[in-house]
This record gives structure tokens, C-alpha cells and sequence, in this order.
């Protein structure tokens, strides 16, 4: 899909469908007006008649409508004095519904309505974020026509954003560029993340990292085994063991930075199964453990956006990836490895492997001496059971950084929410046979993983996300959603410019 921006008359534009707010009573939008005259009252018609009441994500789409040069029309509420929330919500409604229409061509206005909170840009980022997102299908491995219905494939080719006047047009443009390339890391790491895990594997990760290279101009460069255990990486070595297949450290680097200039690291864990290993994990939704690599999956989509949006910063992508299976190598409770900081750990329960596979990866980012460094894993049940859904769960020991990164989900509508990282937590991962143990009991278990990664990470300006909770939706509409590929986004692009 393509989204431009232009001014159009929109009352005589030949497209597919015509898109226009409406306020919940009355103080329309001046294309409500506009569109209003050229169809002698079909809006005030239609409200009187109880179809569309202007609360904010109610939508109605009118076929045919007489006086305006659309073939259809769609209207949607955008409440009464509307806030971010009423605005993306209109937004994604009017994206859903345009997408189950046979349109392929279509011209929104809604980036005109003012919405307390959030600029012009920041409108025409969100609606153009929505329209990718609705137009988004996993559809890769159907070979039926279930591929028609609710799963169709949406048909929007052409899509026109009405520019606004003065300054406003050139945030549109700016909106709508960030937006696209947001949308292209957003939908590969929702690609990566919801193929399974006999098809994503950590050598189709490094594959894909490779082809990134080509298509994107980042340099990649993966690890193998044998040189993982020559930097002895022996705790994700020993998370690989119990695997047959083998595990990469795939490294992607953009450029946009001056030479020399610390990078911003991001370090996403890449488990492309976690069975648990040896502490097996219940058969109950275990299918969703192919989702263990959206961490890696979301380093994946900064880098993309990133490397779209040229930016002037130099971006370091690191992904650590392996199976966790049960199997004769596998580590078994109680085995004790040594990491790649000489550190020693009592692997007390299997399923806790993220950590081990992570420390390695974030004393290997050490080298690259980064001005920030940020992990990203699904990395604990203990998130979800805090957070739920709606909020990633933060752990910085930077109150600048965890600042920033809050500010940044705020603005991406991605957000995070900051949880402590006292030390009074630390001490429930000592372990009488080791440096550190792998689990920190039966409490705060967010927090104690954060705190086992903190162990790893004491020499940089670190902050860890667990994206348990928000990496993919279950039930009916199951699949990754592309988070946190937004916030890091956000993140990156407000580096690359406040300077
Ligand atoms: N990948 C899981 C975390 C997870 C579980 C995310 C369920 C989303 C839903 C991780 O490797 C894991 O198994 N963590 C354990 C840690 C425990 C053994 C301390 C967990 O959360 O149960
Ligand atoms: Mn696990
Ligand atoms: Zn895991």
C-alpha cells in the first residue's frame, strides 16, 4: 500500500472511498461540512436516523453516495473534544473497515481533526500506522481460500492523507514517512514472529539477517558454535546443547552515525522454541513458545526502520538465538556453567533460559563500548501476570534512560510501564554453589530476572524490556503484533535528531 499526500477536492475526487470524521454533537470537521453541502444534508440524515452517532471508533460506510464523486463513503466518529486515545481508535476503526471494502484507491481526512495532545505529524503517523496494520495478513502458509472472508487479503493500493496547510503539510509528510517505515519493521518482526518454529529457526533468523544486509544496506555478520565457544559463551552454549539445531549470534549493524560515534545497542533474545527444556513446560498452549523470539524480532524491525529512515546514528542489532528442548545434552536443574564474564551460574530451573542465552549477548555488546544498550525478551510469565497486555514491563537502573524509553512508548502508543529495581530483590539469586543462580524464587519474578541481567550489564547505561505480555495476542486473533517495534523506533529517531 501507498500512502501519499495530497490536496484534493474531496467532493469531486474519483476514488474507491472517501473517509471523513465526524464529531459526536455537531462541530464537524470542515470536510464533514464540505461534504455535508455536496449531498444536501446525508450526514445530519443519516445521525438523525440513529445510524452513526459520532462516538469515538463508531464507523458506517454508505455505498454510492449521491453528490460527491467517491463510490463510498465512510464516516467516522471521533467523539466530542477527542484525545489520543478517541483518535486512534477512529483511526483504527476507519483502517478496518476501509480494508473489508473491495476499495483499492481511497482519501482520508481525519488527520484535520485536532486532538488534544498530539501534533499534526504524530495524527498522520497514527492513521497511516493504521492503515498498515489493517492491511496486515499472515497468509504465507494457507493454500486454501481461507484466504477469503475476514482473512482476505486487503485491496488498498492508493491511499491520498489530505496534506493540512502551511507547516501542517510538511508534518503530514513527516508523519507519514515515519510511519512507513515503522510499518516495515513492524510487519517483518510480525512475519518473523509468527512463523513456527520448524520453519524460524535460529539459522533462518541469521538467513533473514543476511538478507537484510542486501536489501537494506546494514552489515551483518553471525556467530557459529564453535565461535561462541571460543568467546566461551557457555551459558547459551549450554541452552543450545539440549537442541539439534544450532544456535547463532547474529549481529546487524546501520551505519548513520559518525564514524567512531558509540552506538545504541539493542539486544533481542531469539528462542525460536522454548519447550522448557528439562523443567518442561505444560502442554497447554505451548505452541505459543514460537513467540520466544520477538525480542530478536523487534531488533530486526528497529534496524529496518532505521536503515528506511536513513537515520544519522549508528544502531547495533545483536540476537541470540537457540532452541530450548529437553533432550540428554540438555542442562538439567542443578547443573552450574560459567558465562562469558567468567560469572558462574546454578541453573536451578531449565525453563529460566532467556537470562542464560541473554548475559552471554549483553557481555559480548560490551565491546562495542554503546552509549546505551537495551534488551528486549519475552522473557517472563511473571510480566504478564503484573502488566497484562497493554504495558511492557521496564527495568533500568538509568533514570534517564527509563525516562526517555517511557516517553517514547507514550508518544508510539507502545507503552511501557518502569519497574524497581532495588537491590533488596538481588539478593533472592544467591546461590550457595555459584556466583548466581538462575532463578530467584517464587516471587517477583520480573523483577529478579531483571535483576539477574543487571548482574551482566553493570559497566553500561543498560535498560531491560520484557515484552512477555505484549509481544502477541492469543484467542482468536492470535499473532505477534510487532511491539515493541515502535517504541524502539521512536526511540532511535529521537536520538538520531536531538542533536
Ligand atoms: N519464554 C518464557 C517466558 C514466558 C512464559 C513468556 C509464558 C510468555 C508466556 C521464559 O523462558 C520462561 O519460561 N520463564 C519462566 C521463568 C521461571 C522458570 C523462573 C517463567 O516465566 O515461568
Ligand atoms: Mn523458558
Ligand atoms: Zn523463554
Amino acid at each position: 500500500m501507498k500512502i501519499t499526500v495530497s490536496s484534493v477536492d474531496i467532493t469531486r475526487v474519483r476514488t474507491d472511498c472517501l473517509v471523513i470524521a465526524i464529531h459526536e454533537n455537531g462541530g464537524d470537521s470542515p470536510s464533514a461540512r464540505k461534504v455535508e453541502k455536496a449531498t444536501s444534508g446525508l450526514i445530519r440524515t443519516l445521525v438523525k436516523a440513529g445510524d452513526i452517532d459520532g462516538r469515538a471508533g463508531s464507523v458506517l460506510m454508505v455505498p454510492a453516495p449521491h453528490g460527491i464523486g467517491a463510490k463510498r463513503l465512510i464516516l467516522v466518529g471521533v467523539g466530542q473534544k477527542p484525545d489520543a486515545d478517541d483518535f486512534a481508535n477512529a483511526a483504527a476503526s476507519a483502517a478496518r473497515r476501509l480494508c473489508a471494502t473491495r476499495s483499492t484507491s481511497a482519501v482520508l481526512t481525519l488527520a484535520e481533526i485536532s486532538a488534544s495532545g498530539i501534533d499534526q505529524s504524530a495524527r498522520a503517523r497514527m492513521l497511516a500506522q493504521a492503515l498498515h496494520d489493517a492491511s496486515y495478513r499472515f497468509n504465507q502458509l494457507k493454500t486454501t481460500d481461507d484466504k477469503k472472508g475476514a482473512r482476505a487479503e486487503c485491496t488498498l493500493k492508493r491511499v491520498t492523507l489530505l496534506p493540512g496547510t502551511g507547516r501542517t503539510a510538511a508534518a503530514t509528510k513527516t508523519g507519514v514517512k515515519e510511519a512507513a517505515a515503522i510499518a516495515s519493521g513492524v510487519t517483518l518482526a510480525r512475519d518473523l514472529g509468527n512463523l513456527p518454529g520448524n520453519l524460524c529457526t535460529p539459522s533462518y533468523l541469521a538467513s533473514q539477517a543476511r538478507k537484510l544486509a542486501r536489501s537494506h544496506g546494514l552489515r551483518v555478520s553471525v556467530l557459529n558454535e564453535t565461535k561462541m565457544e571460543a568467546l566461551k559463551m557457555g551459558a547459551l552454549l549450554s541452552v543450545s546443547r539440549g537442541s539439534r539445531e544450532p544456535a547463532r549470534l547474529i549481529v546487524m549493524e546501520h551505519h548513520g552515525g559518525k564514524r567512531g560515534e558509540a552506538p545504541v545497542m539493542l539486544v533481542g533474545k531469539g528462542l525460536t522454541f522454548d519447550a522448557g527444556g528439562i523443567s518442561l513446560k505444560p502442554a497447554g498452549a505451548m505452541d505459543e513458545m514460537k513467540y520466544d523470539m520477538c525480542g530478536g524480532a523487534s531488533v530486526f524491525g528497529a534496524l529496518v526502520a532505521a536503515a528506511e529512515l536513513k537515520l544519522k546514528l549508528n544502531v547495533v542489532g545483536i540476537i541470540p538465538s537457540s532452541e530450548n528442548l529437553p533432550d540428554g545434552a540438555a542442562n538439567k536443574p542443578g547443573d552450574i556453567v560459567t558465562s562469558m564474564s567468567g560469572k558462574t551460574i546454578e541453573i536451578l530451573n531449565t525453563d529460566a533460559e532467556g537470562r542464560l542465552i541473554l548475559c552471554d549477548a549483553l557481555t559480548y555488546a560490551e565491546r562495542y563500548k554503546p552509549a546505551a544498550v537495551i534488551d528486549i525478551a519475552t522473557l517472563t510469565g511473571a510480566c504478564v501476570v503484573a502488566l497484562g497486555n497493554p504495558a511492557t514491563g521496564l527495568f533500568s537502573s538509568d533514570d534517564k534512560l527509563a525516562e526517555e524509553l517511557l516517553a517514547c512508548g507514550e508518544s508510539a502508543r507502545d507503552r511501557a510501564w518502569r519497574m524497581p529495581l532495588w537491590k533488596e530483590y538481588q539478593k533472592q539469586l544467591n546461590s550457595p554453589f555459584a556466583d548466581i543462580a538462575n532463578i530467584g524464587g517464587r516471587t517477583a519474578g520480573a523483577i529478579t530476572a531483571a535483576c539477574f541481567l543487571s548482574r551482566f550489564t553493570s559497566n553500561m547505561t543498560w535498560a531491560h524490556l520484557d515484552i512477555a505480555g505484549t509481544a502477541w495476542h492469543s484467542g482468536a486473533n492470535k499473532g505477534a503484533t510487532g511491539r515493541p517495534v515502535p517504541l524502539l523506533s521512536r526511540f532511535l529517531i529521537n536520538r538520531a535528531t536531538a542533536r
